[in-house]
């Protein structure tokens, strides 16, 4: 049985000076959690939000708060970024290199655990530890900027993990994350993936509500 769909846009595409009302916007168009992009100029060439701006987004939204660090030493942060309000944080496994000790860390703590990895290595140790995790997290892009194209060998890694999971009955999210668009939702959904991110798909479109339908539709056609 395939987890729910659910659709996640990234606040890093919307406008900044009306964040409160983009968020309370994307979930009365029915966004199921809202994705939010931790960089820090190190694992990634680009800086963006932290967490006194999750712990803001928390005091006006009930949806779930995914928090993606694209940061070295996650496990540092981890700790304020559930004090702050985080339901999930995925941590690369690049910069882990005890990827069942950061899960433990993140349960100890009462979220969701996730592994994220970026398109150019290879998913052998996300998938050697799944069975620690309740996501993982599928780079489509390099991580640093929105608005990238789609790469789209991330099919088939999405692809080898959901099918690893299934005959290894693991019932976990499967999130894809970079150049998502209503063209290719339904590959990828195809592929495995159950959590969409998107980013400038949804907020550079003009109707939140009609995108995130048609996203959600076309994702179900698999
Ligand atoms: C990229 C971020 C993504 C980004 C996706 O480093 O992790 O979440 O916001 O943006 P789009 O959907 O525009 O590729
Ligand atoms: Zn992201």
């Amino acid at each position: 049985m395939r987890p729910a769909a659910k659709i996640a846009p990234s606040i890093l595409s919307a406008d900044f000076a009306r964040l409160g009302d983009e968020i309370h916007n994307v979930a009365a168009a029915g966004a199921d959690l809202i994705h939010f992009d931790v960089m820090d100029g190190h694992f990634v060439p680009n800086l963006s939000i932290g967490i006194p701006v999750l712990e803001s987004i928390r005091k006006i939204t009930r949806l779930p708060l995914d928090a993606h660090l694209m940061i070295e030493e996650p496990a540092r942060y981890i700790p304020a970024f559930v004090k702050a309000g985080a339901d999930v944080i995925s941590v690369h496994e690049e910069v882990c290199a005890d990827l069942p000790a950061i899960a433990a860390q993140m349960h100890g703590l009462g979220i969701r655990a996730s592994v994220a990895i970026n398109p150019e290595s290879a998913p052998d140790r996300v998938i050697a530890a799944a069975e620690h995790f309740d996501m993982i997290l599928v780079m489509s892009v390099h991580p640093g900027f929105g608005g990238q194209g789609f790469i789209a060998d991330s099919i088939a890694k999405l692809r080898a993990i959901r099918q690893e999971l299934d005959r290894r009955g693991l019932h976990i999210d499967l999130e894809v994350d970079g150049g998502i668009k209503i063209d290719n939702i339904a590959d990828v959904a195809a592929a495995g993936a159950n959590v969409f991110v998107s980013g400038s798909g949804i907020f550079g479109h003009r109707d939140y509500r009609t995108i995130i339908a048609e996203m959600r539709e076309h994702a179900a056609r698999v």
